[in-house]
């Protein structure tokens, strides 16, 4: 769904992404506005949304010495740090808004105790339609967000612990109490 020019704080100036990645993040920030009207989401949340789609790659593209000024000392690969330095440097900017900034700072690994904006960044930043794999089946998922999203959401964490797992990557200590906070909540 097109954007409407007074809706886009847009990508911050200080950003630096190739334009694959712009084109990335505009597809995100497109599918997240797009569920925010079909969910007739209040203005001032629908652009909280928008904000957090726009900076979560904001430093994606960032050299390692960008990256490692705005980590705090974080170490770890760049899927790891982006999220965490976009994080810290749109507080740098004088930017507040904590759950906006949590959305970014944990939308490579998760968070057990996101807000809606946090969990709709990574369902979006997997579901945009821009990724080449399992096209039909995110592509069905997009579609049923609005309706469903804690559903969506269970669904589409479920499907990027399997990667990790599958690929024998580690799986990060927040990722798994995520998972463990949405077991717990949905056996009460
Ligand atoms: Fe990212
Ligand atoms: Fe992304």
């Amino acid at each position: 769904m097109t954007i409407p020019a007074e809706l886009e704080p847009s990508i911050p100036p200080w950003a630096t992404m190739g334009e694959p990645r712009r084109a990335h993040v505009r597809r995100v920030a497109e599918l997240m506005h797009g569920w925010a009207v079909t969910m007739d989401l209040p203005a001032a949340e629908r652009s909280r949304w928008l904000r957090a789609a726009w900076l979560h790659d904001a430093l994606r593209d960032a050299e390692p010495t960008e990256l490692a000024t705005w980590a705090d000392g974080m170490q770890g690969p760049v899927a790891l740090l982006h999220g965490p330095a976009a994080a810290r440097r749109a507080e740098a900017e004088g930017f507040a808004d904590r759950g906006v900034l949590d959305a970014v700072r944990y939308h490579s690994v998760g968070a057990p105790d996101w807000e809606p904006v946090g969990r709709a960044l990574y369902c979006a930043d997997l579901l945009e339609p821009g990724r080449r794999f399992d096209q039909a089946a995110r592509a069905e998922l997009a579609e049923r967000f609005p309706r469903e999203p804690e559903q969506v959401f269970r669904e589409v964490v479920s499907r990027r612990l399997l990667h990790l797992v599958r690929s024998g990557w580690p799986l990060p200590d927040a990722t798994a109490r995520m998972w463990n906070a949405l077991v717990a909540s949905s056996s009460r």
